[in-house]
């Protein structure tokens, strides 16, 4: 018989969840256990133990990644950067070269311009949006190619469609990070990437209460990486696998609300003459709008602007706001403000920032799910 949970909405409650219902439980229960009884299986990785990934905290969660994805098979992992980080060591062996986007999350830049010289990886940094430059920076030891669903604090939108079809003329893996969209708003497999990763720290969990991680893709890709994080380590513990399970089943409602929630701020932040720029794909002066309207339902909680004035009068803003928290991180039910020369992209030198358009005054706002008034009210004032 055919599933009965075909849309989204009904995926995020029901789906992977155990059938029939443990003890009659309407909720699972946390399995808060490290290992089980050993049941004659007969590999090691099938022993069940935390760190093996295959505990029924870890095992509902895939399940229900999977079917959210239209993925054979997903992963959760213990942080956004373990399921990064784990992927790109699964996928590039010594000697491989990444074609990664030149704005990517400061810690995915981190990882490949600290960590891969000494593992033996190389990478070139390419934009996402001139598919013409991608050909000359193959190297005959390209394996794969790296983007983000919109990038971070400036909120380009790739040309995603010239990465899957490029992956497929040159024999690359197509990965993206697909944080910034989430499956409600982006779904990359269905697009033709092969993995699709996330920070389940934002939007997926939503509520800024853990660090949580997460790959999908084909089921022989997502084994070669359940393999290495078995290794690695980076495994997701029972009690936040459960707070991510039941984050995800408000996922479509938070996010659909964060997406108008942030088109009319945006909007209401362009039209102030204080303002100096908006970044929102989802207005119609922002650079990739039409290419976003293509590919996404929704371009999700996350805006940056830069005021006239700089960082001094960025902090002073900032500040004044009564509802928005000043703090790191994005996705959540909370509404947050950073200045990112600060915090996401400290890590960058100034000289870099500048090129990448990151000036010292602008800011980045994660649109939570308080009334859209109130935050224009508090917006509107602390720019008073
Ligand atoms: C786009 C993106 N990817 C990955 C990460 C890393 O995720 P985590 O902090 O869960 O390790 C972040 C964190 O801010 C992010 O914004």
């Amino acid at each position: 018989m055919s599933t009965p949970y075909r849309r989204l909405e009904t995926q995020l409650v029901h789906a992977g969840e155990p059938l029939p219902r443990i003890d009659g439980a309407v909720e699972m229960p946390i399995f808060q256990s490290a290992t089980y009884i050993y049941e004659g299986a007969a590999r090691y990785d099938d022993v069940r133990y935390l760190r093996s990934n295959n505990t029924p905290s870890q095992v509902a969660l895939h399940d229900k990644l999977a079917v959210l994805e239209g993925a054979e098979s997903a992963l959760v992992t213990a942080s956004g950067m373990a399921a990064i980080s784990t992927t790109l060591l699964s996928i590039l062996s010594q000697g491989d070269h990444l074609l990664a986007q030149n704005c990517l999350y400061g810690g995915t830049h981190d990882l490949i311009t600290q960590e891969f010289p000494g593992a033996g990886l190389s990478a070139t940094f390419i934009d996402g949006c001139r598919p013409e430059s991608w050909a000359g920076q193959l190297t005959p030891r390209t394996r794969a190619i790296y983007v983000e669903a919109m990038t971070n604090p400036l909120l380009e939108v790739a040309d995603l469609k010239a990465v899957v079809a490029f992956a497929r003329s040159h024999g690359l893996i197509a990965v993206i990070d697909n944080t910034f969209a989430s499956p409600v708003n982006f779904k990359p497999l269905a697009a033709g990437f092969d993995l699709s990763i996330h920070s389940a720290t934002k939007y997926l969990n939503g509520h800024s209460d853990i660090v949580a991680g997460a790959v999908s893709g084909s089921a022989r890709l997502i084994e070669r990486i359940r393999h290495k994080l078995n290794i690695l380590g980076g495994s997701l513990d029972p009690h936040a696998a459960f707070l991510l399970k039941r984050g995800l089943k408000t996922l479509a409602l938070r996010v659909r609300y964060q997406n108008d929630s942030a088109l009319a701020l945006a909007r209401c932040l362009a039209a102030h003459p204080a303002v100096r720029r908006v970044n929102y794909p989802g207005l119609e002066d922002h650079a990739q709008h039409a290419r976003a309207r293509e590919l996404f339902a929704g371009c999700g909680g996350v805006l940056s602007f830069e005021l006239d004035g700089g960082a001094e009068r960025a902090d002073a803003f900032a500040g004044r706001l009564r509802i928005a928290a000043l703090a790191p991180s994005l996705g959540g039910v909370q509404t947050l403000i950073t200045r990112p020369a600060t915090t996401s992209h400290a890590g960058l030198s100034p000289q870099d920032r500048e090129r990448l358009g990151i000036r010292d005054g602008l800011l980045r706002l994660s649109v939570g799910i308080e009334a859209t008034e109130d935050l224009r009210e508090d917006l509107e004032q602390a720019l008073r």
